[in-house]
């Protein structure tokens, strides 16, 4: 039986007496409906040039009245459906033993969180994790129960191993040498194909942000993880404070790249504490990527991890430990541009 969140909690604020805004959905974008267009002051950041598409989307669904929670849901769909992108939902590169395996958080400002992991046959990662956040007492479910979970909610069984990802994965078998490859995600968009990072180790994430006029923020984040990793490996992305942090009246980041070693240093829960502290987004990413190079030292060699944060007021940040590491932006028009983080190391 599936439990409900909303009744679950609903007994729970009545007994402390409490309001029922806890579980409320944020619906900051709904004016958005009967006006002209964007909300002025809306802005939406994600991961990779893979996240430009996601970002119209995420605009689209706000100016059609959806709340935060609803953008950076619609958003991170995008990519999850697209079986050319080998790094998020169908599509996505297998573990070792051939499964394809999916990551993914949403969360409000609000601390309303769900998230799943190493969820399997399911394309939205992104909406079973939703679901648990309005549908269960739990904020993260893995395995077998977040897949026995998504099927109660209705949603489809589908095999998300694609021939071109198992042909990938059966040329892999022949040398089984896992090694991450940095920046597999980018360097796409624009070029005629959006949204299909190339590359036999790909793996990555699709992180994404966004703010409404008012400051209020929401973000999710989903990936299948590293390509060929070990069967039941949880990385970064659908733990909170690594993957995806938000927190009112300070801001929210994500990340992307190496998840070990931002799931080691808890990566966007302190970027997002830099800046509740007084630091710039910027400066905030800084501080978390170099805190990572002087933790690991020769660990890290070759290896890219990417912080993407965003402020209340909007502004943004984002820093890498190696050069290629790109973010899509789109501001209170509706337009999106790509831009190249800065980077600690030359290469
Ligand atoms: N950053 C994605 C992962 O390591 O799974």
């Amino acid at each position: 039986m599936i439990e409900d969140r909303r009744g679950f909690l609903g007994g729970i604020a009545s007994l402390a007496g409490v309001g029922a805004g806890l579980v409320a959905p944020v619906r900051a974008f709904a004016k958005a409906a009967t006006g002209s267009g964007a909300t002025p002051g809306a802005m939406i950041v994600s991961t990779w040039d893979f996240g430009a598409p996601a970002n119209d989307a995420a605009f689209a669904r706000g100016r059609s009245g959806g709340s935060l929670i609803d953008m950076v849901e619609a958003g991170v769909m995008v990519p999850e459906a697209d079986p050319n992108n080998h790094s998020v939902g169908y599509g996505g590169y297998p573990d070792r033993d051939g499964h394809v395996t999916l990551d993914a958080v949403i969360m409000d400002d609000a601390g309303n969180v769900g998230a799943v992991g190493a969820l399997e046959d399911t394309v939205h990662a992104i909406s079973v994790a939703r679901a648990v956040m309005e549908h269960t007492p739990h904020t993260f479910l893995v395995g077998e129960g977040a897949t026995r979970f998504a099927r109660d909610r209705g949603f489809p069984h589908v095999n998300l191993l694609t021939p071109e990802a198992e042909k990938a994965w059966r040329d892999w078998l022949k040398t089984q040498n896992y090694k991450p490859v940095a920046n597999s995600e980018t360097g796409t968009y624009g070029a005629g194909r959006p949204g299909t990072p190339g590359g036999a180790l790909d793996h990555d994430t699709i992180g994404m942000l966004a703010r409404d006029a008012s400051g209020r923020m929401a973000g999710a984040c989903t990936t299948s993880g590293m390509a060929f990793k070990m069967r039941g490996r949880l990385g970064d992305s659908p733990q909170v404070g690594s993957g995806l942090y938000v927190e009112r009246g300070v801001g929210g980041a994500t990340s992307t790249g190496l998840g070990e070693e931002v799931t080691r240093t808890v990566g966007t829960a302190r970027v997002v504490a830099s800046m509740r502290h007084g630091m710039s987004p910027q400066a905030a990413c800084e501080e978390a990527a170099k805190h990572i190079a002087a933790l690991r030292g020769d660990a890290i060699k070759g290896m890219q991890v990417g912080f993407l944060a965003m402020d209340t007021k909007g502004r943004i940040g984002a820093f890498c430990l190696l050069p290629g590491f790109t973010y899509a932006v789109t501001d209170a028009a509706g337009h999106t541009r790509v831009e190249k983080a800065p980077s600690l190391f030359k290469a």
